[in-house]
């Protein structure tokens, strides 16, 4: 029994491919039980030359594809404006002036961000095209994101098959900045993306359409590790990605935390807009902090306190009111041993507080 024209395609493509030849289809015959002539009449509208089929782009699929490419897409979100907003907060050090300065030149120039979590990488990109007013697309990639995520895929909606530009296609087509959010994540379904670090664009083959970069469009990625990996265990879940992928960055910037006189500026203007008036916490919180790292790095913790930390502690006081209530609650994530040289140290930082349960 052969089936209908579109399950005799589907089997014929799942085992050979898209590009399918008369020798492939008489193999599909024997064993299958069809006849040579009835089949090939059956599939005429995937033929595309003399003893050749395909099954991606035949003319008349192309025709009801670019149909529903016209659709609506599934999220109209796109139609907005994508420049972020402007953050008050936001203070500038590390590499943000020479990020600043390549999103500006307008050339395509994949950047490659480096640096610890939680120390302002994403935050900088996000806020450099906020004050050249340059469209961002964030794409925050997981083991998970593959080319349908990426680049874009069918859906089904009322009953059609509808064409979605993923969020890449989206930023080549607008010359907008694509930011490929902890990179280090991925898995090689991301090696779609080696045309497009090219600078070349990139044909969609299942919708037979070329898409070319517009003006401005670049790439910024970050990632916690070099992409190499690391067998420190600090980084689980990071991958070493490809060298040839990596090979694509021209240029890549190491992010260190901000200097204390830096930190202690960001969490000033965090403590201003929650209403938290107690400055010297601000100050203590960034030398406690310092002081975390420089043992950190010297081997004697495994654990670290990153920017983004000293803000949540700071967002828990304006609730609690108790300086060391809202650094226990953030610390928490800890294991016991880390959690109790985090209090101990900021309870010799701070001649204010007192250490629950402290030396009598
Ligand atoms: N330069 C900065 N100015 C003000 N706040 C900052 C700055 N850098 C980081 N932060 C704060 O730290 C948080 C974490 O930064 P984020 O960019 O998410 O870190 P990363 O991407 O490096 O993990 C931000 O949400 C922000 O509150
Ligand atoms: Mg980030």
């Amino acid at each position: 029994m052969a089936g209908s024209a579109e399950y005799i395609a589907s089997s014929l493509q799942s085992l050979y491919g898209d590009e399918v030849v008369a020798a492939d289809i008489r193999a599909w015959c024997t064993m299958n039980g069809g006849n040579y002539q009835t089949i090939t009449n059956k599939i005429s509208q995937y033929k595309v030359g003399r003893g050749k089929w395909n099954f991606q782009i035949s003319p008349s699929r192309v025709n009801s594809i670019e149909k529903a490419y016209q659709a609506p897409a599934v999220t109209p979100s796109l139609e907005q404006n994508l420049i972020p907003q402007k953050d008050d907060t936001f203070i500038n050090f590390g590499p943000f002036n020479d990020l600043k300065a390549i999103l500006k030149a307008n050339l395509f120039y994949p950047t490659f961000i480096t640096g610890l979590s939680g120390n302002g990488k994403t935050f900088g990109v996000e806020q450099a095209c906020a004050q050249l007013r340059r469209e961002l697309i964030r794409v925050n990639i997981t083991i998970e994101t593959d080319e349908d995520d990426l680049i874009g895929g069918f859906r089904l909606i009322d009953g059609n098959t509808v064409w979605h530009n993923g969020p890449v296609i989206e930023a080549l087509e607008r010359g907008a900045v694509l930011l490929l959010d902890e990179i280090d994540l991925a898995s090689n379904k991301i090696l779609c993306l080696q045309p497009i670090l090219e600078g070349k664009g990139i044909f969609l083959k299942k919708i037979g359409r070329f898409v070319s970069p517009a003006k401005g469009f670049n790439v910024v990625a970050t990632a916690n590790t070099k992409g190499k990996g690391s067998d420190d265990g600090r980084f689980i879940g990071t991958n070493v990605l490809n060298e040839a992928f990596l090979e694509r960055f021209p240029v890549t910037f190491e992010q260190d935390y901000p200097a204390p006189s830096v930190e202690s500026k960001i969490l000033k203007k965090v403590a201003a807009t929650l209403g938290v008036e107690d400055i010297d916490f601000c100050k203590r919180l960034v030398d406690w902090g310092d002081i975390i790292r420089k043992t950190f790095y010297d081997g004697g913790i495994d654990e670290i306190i990153s920017t983004r930390r000293l803000i949540h502690i700071l967002r828990a006081y304006s609730i609690f009111g108790d300086k060391m209530k809202s650094i226990g609650v953030c610390v928490n994530r800890f294991d016991d041993e880390t959690k109790q040289a985090f209090l101990e140290l900021y309870d010799k930082v701070d001649a204010t507080v007192q250490l629950a349960g402290g030396e009598e």
